[in-house]
């Protein structure tokens, strides 16, 4: 079969500001109906920059700091619980896993310390003296944005935001001083007044902001080395949704890889099957925990919603045309050489090697991992299983017997045991 004609690693260069929009887009999935939290904070900390007099790179920075803010949420049961009340005692663990993330890498570090402290009081802010002043009105900006948005949110779909703008107002200008910093909420009161403010948060209006500011001169530029570090932390954002899922993405890349070596693709192939595997279940950032960890076998309804998470790969990284290659293989992970697999159907050569490679590592780590219904299962039952499955065309019979042919390499590479 031939393998897809690609570009060399080497060459690639990918614009920080689309990189940042597709981990946003990428980060706001997990909002299950409402996918826009992100790009709606960034929005709202850019127009309280501006509206509070801080500088163009504040202002920027402060974007992508709201658009990434909640990065530490992978769970749809923790994002839901953040959306309640006003605060929360729980929020604390996000914001150290979002900063943590973000503090390893380089192109993104600065805005650790900000996602850090979004949840914490104006009044903590304030008296911590290791915290320099700038980050701590920058965190509370970001805290403030959010929590706008938090009590706005409900309101958006009737279209009917403006009945509601003046409690907002007065529950938020209640906090000035104890959860805020009195200058943001002097900037906030003062943009309540225009209509404007409230209705840039309409979806439409979301996307138009977001294309804006994408199109932002910027002469940042990650090259392969980032792009890869940037994927290996969208796996650990995907992983993190669950316990049962905990190092999938790595396994299922690290597994990928080895087979594609074993089947002597190409070094530079190899690396990008890898990268591919690091981010085939972006889309499962979207599926409710509870069609994840559910110990029953999924109804019509909930396999649907499953369904629907590589297409959902694919929406988010279409944003990155320059690894187009890497996007579809992860993209086509579900799909099958006899042509029942989903969601585009594809078999023969439209199917490329290369997702069937990720196809039959998926499978396999899935297996090798404990799941909320069964314990792991053994290597030989696990190739028992894909030999069925290559039997009846539903996976690629060329991969699997390289699999089968290397076993115990082939499980320690699913379970990123070191070998
Ligand atoms: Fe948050
Ligand atoms: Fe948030
Ligand atoms: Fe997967």
């Amino acid at each position: 079969m031939p393998v897809d004609r690609v570009a060399l690693p080497d060459a690639l260069v990918i614009d920080l500001r689309q990189l940042v929009m597709t981990i946003a887009s990428a980060v706001d999935l997990v909002g299950v109906d409402d996918v826009l939290h992100g790009r709606r904070v960034g929005l709202l900390a850019r127009e309280l920059a501006i509206a509070t007099g801080l500088g163009e790179a504040d202002q920027v920075m402060l974007y992508d700091a709201g658009l990434l803010h909640d990065c530490g949420v992978s769970s749809t049961r923790v994002h839901r619980r953040l959306v309640v009340d006003l605060e929360w005692e729980g929020a604390g663990e996000h914001c150290l896993r979002g900063a943590a993330l973000l503090g390893d890498f380089q192109p993104l570090a600065h805005l650790a310390p900000i996602v850090r402290h979004h949840h914490t009081r104006w009044q903590f802010l304030l008296n911590d003296p290791e915290l320099p002043p700038e980050v701590a009105l920058h965190a509370n900006l970001i805290h403030l944005a959010d929590r706008i948005d938090v009590l706005a949110a409900p309101h958006h779909a009737e279209n009917g935001v403006l009945a509601h703008v003046g409690r907002i107002r007065d529950r938020l200008a209640a906090e000035s001083g104890r959860l805020f910093a009195p200058r943001l909420v002097d900037a906030f009161v003062a943009l309540c007044e225009g209509e404007a403010f409230w209705l840039a948060l309409q979806p439409d209006s979301v996307h138009l902001y977001q294309t804006e500011m994408e199109a932002f001169d910027d002469p940042r530029t990650i090259d392969w080395g980032g792009f890869r570090h940037c994927a290996d932390i969208l796996a650990r954002i995907i992983d993190a949704k669950s316990s049962y899922t905990e190092r999938h993405s790595r396994g299922v890349a690290r597994l990928a890889r080895h087979v594609a070596e074993r089947m002597g693709l190409d070094p530079v192939t190899c690396e990008k099957i890898e990268v591919a595997g690091l981010l085939h279940d972006i889309g499962k950032l979207q599926v409710p925990d509870e069609i994840i960890e559910g110990t029953t076998a999924l109804s019509d309804h909930e396999f649907d919603i499953m369904k629907g998470h590589s297409y959902g790969t694919r929406q988010v990284l279409r944003r990155l045309p320059a690894i187009d290659d890497i996007a579809r293989w992860a993209a086509y992970h579900h799909e099958t050489p006899d042509g029942r697999g989903y969601p585009y159907h594809l078999r023969g050569d439209a199917l490329p090697l290369e997702a069937r490679i990720i196809n039959v590592a998926d499978i396999f780590q899935a297996l090798a991992q404990a799941r909320p219904y069964r314990e792991p299962l053994a290597p030989a039952r696990v190739i028992a299983i894909l030999e069925e499955r290559a039997e009846a065309g539903r996976a690629d019979a060329t991969v699997v017997a390289a699999v089968a042919a290397d076993l115990d390499a082939c499980h320690r590479a699913a379970l990123c045991a070191e070998s």
